[in-house]
């Protein structure tokens, strides 16, 4: 029988009661087995009747004939309302490079919240001019002013902003397959058209080209002047996250710094995914030496306990700036003091305990282990490619790898595919995972691709 809700308006009463029983869920230590079971079922009822019920179709958690609900998280797991314990092998597609709840991060955040949460907006904070500071000393060269936000997307449109701003150019050269995120500038960026296609005509002056190719580059700069339009920047993901983990050659980050400098035009990495060491160095362009322009980050850059995001761009594109500091933003979340704590604890625990090194050595380790897995069930695997811990496992088909990660989940270890290219199954652990806990993965996915048998063409 189909229930009816009812929609109206409820009384204030109604809606005390609500809110009086989640927070007694949320202050209690321990729930009883009524409280856990309610949770779960609450839970899918909410997510139809109020958030989106299509959300539920994309979980794994529902994928089985029970639902998991997150509770609760540490290191490398984390744990549903039953206590179950999963391994966090997806991340939260890069959020969660220290780890869940690290303790250095929550330290900082907690006292950081005993003091003040968020700023007046109108004195000065301190945290947000401090952590503007580290980030000038941890990025490369002479990357100098950060713009604080709360997310990836937020601190791409900065960049677009600021490209435009700066040079008093148009145009921007974006990648196939690339992915800046889905507010309206970030998507005019991004590669792929399932996502761009219900929102055109999108922010006019972004021009495609394919991922990794300089000469592609270069020969759109060179049509776009040639036809009278101007060309503000070129916006890249070091190593393309979402598009499947794509590497690129290793002369093209250094050849499109060249083509930006040749055409005065702004070179912009995204690092939304790459920074904070999860590729094995600090900064996905740490990998070729170079240099750009505007970085962004995002994800873990709030040591995977706050969301804070950043633009962050050399002083010589800062002019217009210093007329007008609200020209750009004015973000009311941005760079509150308790996402600064959390971002300064962050950047602190990735260099005194050497996440990128930690990030590089098991990552190597999974690679060559992956790469034995596939030269076992090549019809299968057909790739499997990645720096530190960020690695794409490539099925022949698309249903092999949702298969594969489906199963997985059973096994307790959570996997994630990319947004932008469904065959690509997406390894992203924390840095922090143990070896113990990645031979267990290891052999789980030999397991399971054993079972998958030979691939059938849908
Ligand atoms: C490279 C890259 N840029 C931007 C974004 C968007 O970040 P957010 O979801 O925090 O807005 C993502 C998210 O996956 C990303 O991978």
């Amino acid at each position: 029988m189909k229930r009816v809700i009812d929609l109206q308006r409820k009384t204030k009463e109604e809606a005390l009661d609500l809110a009086k029983e989640i927070l007694g869920f949320i202050e209690s230590d321990t729930l009883t087995e009524d409280q856990k079971k309610k949770i779960v079922s609450d839970s899918v009822d909410n997510f139809s009747e109020y958030v989106t019920k299509a959300i539920l179709m994309h979980r794994k958690s529902v994928s089985t004939d029970f639902s998991v609900v997150e509770w609760e998280d540490e290191g490398a797991v984390f744990r549903d309302t039953m206590g179950d314990e999963y391994i966090d092998c997806l991340g939260g597609y890069g959020v969660y490079l220290l780890g869940h709840r690290h303790p250095k991060v929550v330290q900082a955040v907690e006292a950081q919240l005993k003091r003040y949460a968020l700023h007046s907006q109108e004195m000065v904070d301190p945290l947000r001019g401090y952590l503007s500071k580290l980030v000038a000393y941890i990025t490369p060269g002479d990357l100098q002013h950060s713009y604080l936000v709360n997310c990836g997307t937020e601190a791409n449109e900065m960049a677009i902003k600021l490209a435009r701003l700066a040079t008093g150019k148009k145009y921007f050269i974006t990648m196939e397959n690339g992915f800046h995120g889905k507010t309206l500038g970030s998507l005019s960026a991004s590669g792929k058209a399932k996502f761009r296609e219900p929102y055109l005509p999108l922010v006019p002056g972004f021009q495609h080209v394919p991922y990794g190719d300089a000469d592609a580059v270069e020969q759109a700069i060179r049509m776009l002047i040639a036809s009278g339009e101007t060309v503000a920047g070129v916006i890249i993901e070091p190593i393309q996250g979402e598009g499947g983990v794509n590497i690129p050659p290793d002369d093209y980050l250094p050849r499109l710094r060249q083509i930006c400098d040749q055409y005065e035009c702004l070179l912009i990495a995204d690092e939304v995914q790459t920074g904070m060491g999860r590729t094995g160095t600090l900064f996905g362009v740490d990998h070729w030496n170079v240099v750009p322009d505007i970085m962004t980050l995002g994800k873990a850059f709030g040591g995977g306990v706050m969301p804070i995001a950043a633009m962050v761009a050399k002083r010589k594109w800062w002019g217009k700036m210093e007329e007008n500091p609200f020209l750009l933003g004015s973000s009311t979340f941005g760079g509150n003091p308790l996402c600064c704590a959390g971002a300064i604890a962050g950047i602190h625990t990735i260099l005194d305990e050497n996440i990128p090194q930690m990030a590089k050595e098991k990552g190597d380790y999974m690679l060559k282990k992956l790469k034995e897995i596939q030269s076992r069930h090549a019809d299968i695997l057909v790739d499997v490619r990645g720096m530190g811990l960020l690695i794409g496992m490539e099925f022949a088909e698309n249903h092999l790898g949702y298969t594969l990660a489906k199963q997985l989940f059973g096994q307790k270890i959570l996997v994630g595919g990319t947004i932008n290219n469904a065959t690509v199954i997406r390894l992203e652990p924390p840095a922090i995972i143990s070896y113990e806990q990645i031979d267990y993965v290891l052999n789980c996915i030999e397991l399971g691709i054993a079972q998958l048998g030979s691939p059938v063409s849908k």
